[in-house]
């Protein structure tokens, strides 16, 4: 298995493209399934998780071209409903297929994602706004069996702020009987990007961005082009690995308005920040950052995806910063590893007590899931000495080329198969 040697030290510096975002990117390739002409995309991002949907939608037999950050697929001539266990282990968000399956097909039969590393994780929203929707569910040998002849509009409240649950229902009902109304739905920039690209399929919805989601389901939705939104958390991860470095970087083809949550915490620590209408530029001024206190909360709040880089952070700040994560069960397992490298870290229940040092020392770490991977290499990339990184196929899911983009940036760091 591949690993990630670091060296650390080198303050980074320079210029890098943010690419599209990931979790944008995967809902939108499964809302190909809801139309029988082709849907064209571009900034696509060169991820495993894309590569996973690609090859879920082909064996269903969408018909899937891809050209550098282009992909356009047509679902004219589907022979299969199922999303077999094999794909949906290695990518949860394979329940995206289940909606678009059940209102275009009436039919879907898509493996239940197992636990994963940061916590329970169950889709008992997804399933029961699917229910509201007249859809009968049953679980069985691992698989949800769904049908229904056609969906019909219904009011549905969320529980929890859900944010693929809102994507799954909101699809769902765009080929639904009647209007459908999402209280309680996600508000992350992803969820308004894949409603605008209904939206050009021929979709009517309302209030994407907000709490409240409103659908008129129509016959049939028809071929679009769109562009993926670009990534913030990605973009926040060279953000926040430029700050632990002391270093002053610009991250271009991105958007500053998705990261305000973000780009606050950033200034709290010390950093200068500048922005274009695409671009974001951060300067420590040879700075160490100070520490910050961070609480996770649905969007606009601070997003658990850059909980942990921010842990990172605070490691090597000067001060005590408090990190509470409030969104998933057992996303602390990087606190670990960093400790590994020398960080005070106190766990107690969903909150870690982080009192920065000096700098952290290189050691061999493994990652643990995709966002503690992004902190581990970053703060290889602040510490004395050498880091590796092991089991990178978790960065390799959601951050295209990280190594060179990280190079590109002036950073010792290089792919080393295992
Ligand atoms: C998405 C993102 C992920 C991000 C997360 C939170 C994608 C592909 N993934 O994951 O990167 O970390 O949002 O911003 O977009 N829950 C339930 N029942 C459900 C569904 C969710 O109880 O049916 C709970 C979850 O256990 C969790 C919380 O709701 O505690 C939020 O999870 P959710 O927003 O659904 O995360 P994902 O959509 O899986």
């Amino acid at each position: 298995m591949d690993k990630l040697l670091i060296t650390g030290g080198a303050r980074l510096a320079g210029e890098v493209r943010a690419s599209g975002a990931k979790n944008a990117a995967l809902p939108i390739l499964c809302a190909a399934i809801l139309c029988p002409e082709t849907l064209a995309l571009s900034n696509v991002p060169a991820l495993q998780d894309v590569r996973t949907t690609l090859r879920l939608l082909e064996q269903m037999g969408v018909q899937v071209t891809r050209n550098g950050d282009q992909v356009e697929a047509c679902a004219a001539n589907l022979n299969t409903h199922i999303a077999p266990y094999e794909l949906v282990k290695t990518m949860r968000a394979s329940i995206l297929v289940l909606g678009p399956l059940l209102a275009r097909y009436g039919e879907a039969q898509v493996s239940l994602p197992g636990g994963c590393a940061i916590g329970a994780r169950p889709v008992n929203l997804h399933l029961m706004g699917l229910e509201a929707m007249g859809a009968e569910i049953k679980v069985e040998s691992g698989f949800i069996h769904a049908k229904a002849s056609r969906l019909r509009g219904a009011h549905i409240m969320f529980d929890t702020v859900t944010v693929t649950g809102t994507e799954n229902l909101m699809m769902a009902a765009a080929l639904a009987d009647g209007q459908t109304v999402l209280e309680n739905a996600a508000r992350e920039p992803e969820v308004v990007d894949l409603a605008r690209c209904l939206m050009a399929m021929g979709a009517r919805i309302r209030g994407a961005g907000t709490t409240t989601i409103v659908i008129d389901g129509v016959e049939r939705l028809h071929a679009a082009q769109h562009t993926v939104l670009p990534d913030r958390i990605e973009t926040g991860t060279f953000l926040v690995a430029a700050a632990m470095t002391r270093g002053q970087v610009r991250v271009t083809h991105t958007d500053p308005n998705l990261l305000d949550a973000v780009l606050v915490k950033l200034q709290q620590a010390g950093a200068q920040i500048r922005t274009g209408e695409d671009f974001i530029e951060l300067d420590m001024l040879g700075q160490r950052a100070k520490s910050v206190n961070v609480h996770t909360m649905p969007h606009p709040g601070f997003p658990t995806d850059m909980q942990a880089q921010l842990m990172a952070l605070d490691c090597v700040a000067e001060g005590t910063g408090v990190v509470t994560e409030t969104i998933f069960e057992n996303r602390f397992q990087h606190a670990l590893e960093l400790q590994r490298m020398g960080a005070q870290i106190k766990l107690e229940g969903h909150t870690a007590i982080v009192t920065g040092c000096e700098c952290l020392t290189g050691a061999p770490v493994m990652a643990t899931d995709l966002r503690a991977s992004a902190a581990l290499v970053a703060a290889g990339l602040a510490a004395e000495g050498q880091t590796t990184v092991e089991r990178i196929y978790h960065l390799d899911r959601g951050y295209e080329r990280i190594e060179a983009k990280f190079a590109q940036l002036g950073a010792r760091i290089e792919r080393v198969a295992g």
